[in-house]
């Protein structure tokens, strides 16, 4: 059984939490795309692992975790992820693996992130200054590039660091009146970086069919979420990489058909960090509520999370350009104590009903939420483990969501730890 996790909003949606759980059955966990804007968060007792590049497998002893070929690997972040989960005692020798032509993060790539963000101002994009979106151009422009297996060549690394910095230099110096950086300084953290990741280096691609052909269980990690899809999402207000079910097989190089299952995990309501459109935001009284129950600020930024309702046409879009099978519904527990809850069913646009969400930035604008209004209920429910002894509303509020996205919720989040999970 192969198995591909995917966010169906604009991310957050606790994707870490249902990798890790769905982990216990699998033998590989992968991460395809994104880098280290992504921020999963796994509970395990009173761990809190928010894991930012390793797969979210990495907490299972016995599971192998890739770090696939469309991954921006800021080998910074990567080497500090490995080092703080040794210091926890979970050591990654011999089952992490990283592709061998993933691509590099390296300083210049953050100070460009930085610079364009701060040049745009208010109509910034609201990234999470990772170097991804600079990295990401780097990579399709073909030029200016470092990938992993450039960290084995030492030499000739040196040399093409060289160039790169002095042109990055003169465009930051000239646009941006930018202080240069040290080539030789990047060529110095490149040599530690070389000593700690080389010997996890692989052809990730040979190790991945191979193990499918052992009949290995192969599951899946998307990073993001379906509506900040570079091609898919709210453009530009989106990440640089294919962050729907969509971007899986060329993050990896495994065909999509050798998937069984694509689960795509949502909230019980709707977060967005960053700028860009939200329809159904409540930027009032009933945000703010969740906001403090979800504790809905940032893994990766700390930055505090636009909150709103749940938004059946963003996520039947997900759910229908992923071809995703089932949903795992996060964060039910959240959503206790408040008297009604909205469910937005169609958007009216220019006086006309919609319910296929139009990923283009002008009608998106312009759309208005339909909403649902549903009872609430009052009991806490983050002990609750089985669907019948949810309180009848809340039973209802998931059916009405099935019925909404045409899918069924196979498991329901009723709390950040790994046991807070209701299975169906
Ligand atoms: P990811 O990026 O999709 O992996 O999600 P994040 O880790 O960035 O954010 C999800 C947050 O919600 C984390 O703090 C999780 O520990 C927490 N979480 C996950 N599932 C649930 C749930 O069902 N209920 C509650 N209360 N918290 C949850
Ligand atoms: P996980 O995997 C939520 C958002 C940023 C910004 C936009 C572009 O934890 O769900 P970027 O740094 O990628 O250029 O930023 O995308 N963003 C995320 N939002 N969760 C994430 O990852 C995100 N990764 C990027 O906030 O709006
Ligand atoms: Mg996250």
């Amino acid at each position: 059984m192969n198995c591909c996790v995917v966010g169906l909003q604009w991310g957050d949606e606790g994707k870490g939490k249902v990798v890790d759980i769905l982990a216990e059955d699998s033998d590989i966990v992968v991460r395809y795309s994104g880098g280290a804007n992504a921020g999963h968060t796994v509970v395990v007792g009173d761990d809190r692992f928010a894991l930012h590049l390793l797969p979210s497998g990495v907490v299972r002893p016995n599971v192998k975790c890739v770090i696939a070929n469309a991954v921006v690997v800021d080998p910074e972040v990567l080497t500090g992820e490995i080092e703080a989960l040794a210091d926890k005692g979970i050591t990654l020798n011999e089952r992490l693996l990283i592709s061998e032509n993933a691509h590099l993060v390296l300083d210049y790539h953050k100070q460009e992130d930085r610079l364009r963000e701060e040049a745009l101002g208010k109509h910034k994009l609201g990234t999470t200054v990772r170097g991804i979106g600079p990295c990401y151009a780097d990579k399709v422009g073909r030029t200016f590039t470092m990938r992993m297996a450039d960290l084995a060549e030492l030499d000739e690394l040196r040399a093409k660091l060289k160039a790169i910095v002095e042109y990055k230099n003169k465009v930051f110096g000239a646009v941006y009146g930018a202080e240069p950086i040290s080539a030789d300084e990047i060529f110095d953290k490149c040599r530690s970086y070389a000593e700690k990741l080389l010997p996890l280096m692989a052809d990730t691609t040979e190790f991945l069919h191979k193990s499918l052909a052992d009949g290995r269980s192969i599951l899946f990690e998307g990073a993001q979420g379906s509506l900040l899809d570079l091609d898919h999402g709210t453009f530009p207000f989106v990440t640089s990489s294919n962050s729907s079910a969509l971007g899986m097989s060329a993050g990896c190089g495994v065909s999509a058909r050798m998937v069984d299952r694509f689960l795509g995990v949502a909230k019980a309501y709707t977060t967005r960090v960053g700028s860009g459109p939200f329809p159904s935001e409540q930027d009032n009284d009933v945000g703010q509520y969740i906001r403090d129950r979800g504790h809905e600020y940032g893994t990766t930024t700390g930055r505090p999370r636009r909150c709103g309702w749940f938004d059946a046409v963003a996520v039947s879009y997900a759910v229908t350009i992923g071809a995703i099978d089932s949903i795992a519904l996060m964060h039910l527990d959240t959503l206790s104590g408040l008297k009604e809850l909205q469910i937005c069913r169609e958007y009216q646009i220019d006086g006309r009903s919609t319910s296929f969400f139009p990923a283009n930035l002008r009608r998106l604008a312009q759309a208005r939420c339909v909403y649902e209004t549903v009872g609430g209920w009052d009991e806490e429910i983050t002990e609750v483990s089985s669907f019948h002894d949810l309180p009848l509303n809340a039973r209802n509020y998931v059916v009405l969501i099935e019925e909404m996205t045409k899918r069924p919720v196979t498991m329901i989040g009723v709390g950040p730890r790994r046991n807070q999970v209701i299975s169906r």
